[in-house]
């Protein structure tokens, strides 16, 4: 019988590609949202791509612990990705305590209803953002986490921990009175860019984009004037930052990689953490130069001071995920540029 996945935050940027690509690995799909920060088009987009008009959506809040609780009665849930979550660095140090409640409080809903509930796996999306300016790059599972530079990355080291101590705390549960085992992944992802092949689905920023290719796609069309590149004065080959941008379609199958070894019971131990990138650095001046090679056009942009918060350089060990989850990035950095261009002439299109 096909195995159940809950995906909180599934009609989200991410969230909507791991429904995807799920579906096409034979897994029925609960997707579950708030609809805070997205509208239906990805969700609309998951349903063409898969053929599929009947995947279960319930707009909740995973806040309200009654409602996700009733998702785990009314289904089997074999294993829950918890995307559902706020994720702007800048307005979780302008808002802390809301970053906090909603993080905090609707993973902790999620742990206490698969615990609660006969036990479950669950996938948690956690962050590079976790290993703060690392001093030995690429990043392994094992470099050491420092201490975060706001609020947003302190709700992912929380909740990762968190998931360690549930997994810790349910290793020996028996199912008396309901109360199961949970066992955890948490992926850490490095930077997430691009939009699936057929542009039915990509990312859709409220208001004006803090990440990187958002806004080059959205100068691109012209619905911002130009791009500020944050700082050329950095100990880089060209001044620019470096980070590991990995294609969100790539990042999907990793989920999917990570669901199959807990669902087929081929973990190694109760709580794996894996980095999820591409183990390529690859500077901000690079990656506008590529957008403009490949999609064959000229980005209007100027080098402006530093942001504050920014780290120089991140780029991920990627050996164990490889290894483990048997998953390797693969498309190039040119072939997500053009995606996300597809994507945004796509939105342009609708409108
Ligand atoms: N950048 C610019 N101009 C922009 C936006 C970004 O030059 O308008 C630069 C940044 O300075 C940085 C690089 O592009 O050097 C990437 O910036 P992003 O904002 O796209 O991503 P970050 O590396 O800052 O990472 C943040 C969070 C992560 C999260 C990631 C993707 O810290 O936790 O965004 O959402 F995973």
């Amino acid at each position: 019988m096909a195995k159940t996945v809950l995906v909180s935050g599934g009609a989200g940027y991410i969230g909507s590609h791991v429904t995807v690509e799920l579906i096409g690995k034979g897994y029925e799909v609960v997707v579950a949202d708030n609809m805070s920060n997205c509208d239906l088009t990805c969700f609309e987009g998951v349903k063409k791509i898969t053929g599929r008009d009947d995947i279960p959506f319930h707009q909740i809040d995973c806040c309200d612990s009654e409602a996700v609780n009733r998702l785990f009665d009314e289904y089997k849930i074999d294993a829950v990705i918890h995307f559902a979550a706020f994720k702007a660095v800048g307005e979780s140090v302008a808002e802390p305590l809301m970053y906090y409640r909603n993080n905090l409080v609707s993973f902790i809903n999620i742990l206490e209803a698969a615990k609660n509930k006969g036990g479950c796996n669950v996938l948690f999306s956690s962050s590079a953002t976790v290993y703060g300016e690392a001093e030995v790059l690429p990043v392994t599972e094992n470099t050491p986490r420092l201490p975060s530079t706001s609020p947003y990355g302190n709700t992912k080291q929380m909740c990762e921990d968190i998931l360690r101590d549930v997994v810790f705390a349910t290793a020996g549960n028996d199912g008396a009175d309901g109360q199961g085992v949970v066992k955890g992944i948490a992926l850490r992802y490095f930077n997430p860019i691009g939009a699936h092949p057929s542009a039915l689905i990509g990312e859709l920023p409220r208001g004006v984009p803090n990440n990187l290719v958002p806004f080059i796609t959205q100068t691109a069309i012209g619905k911002r004037e130009c791009l500020s590149i944050f700082g050329n004065d950095y100990p880089t080959e060209d001044g620019t930052c470096l980070r590991d941008y990995i294609d969100v379609v790539d990042l999907a199958k990793a989920h999917v990689a990570a669901v199959s070894r807990m669902v087929e019971g081929r973990m190694k131990e109760g709580y794996e953490i894996f980095n999820v990138g591409t183990g390529r650095p690859v500077s901000v001046y690079e990656l506008v130069t590529a957008f403009e090679n490949v999609n064959g056009l000229k980005l209007n942009y100027k080098f402006v001071d530093r942001r504050p918060g920014d780290v120089m350089a991140i780029w991920a060990d990627t050996t164990l995920a490889n290894e483990e989850l048997g998953w390797k990035a693969e498309r190039t950095v040119e072939e997500t540029l053009a995606s996300a261009w597809a994507w945004e002439k796509h939105l342009a299109e609708q409108k």
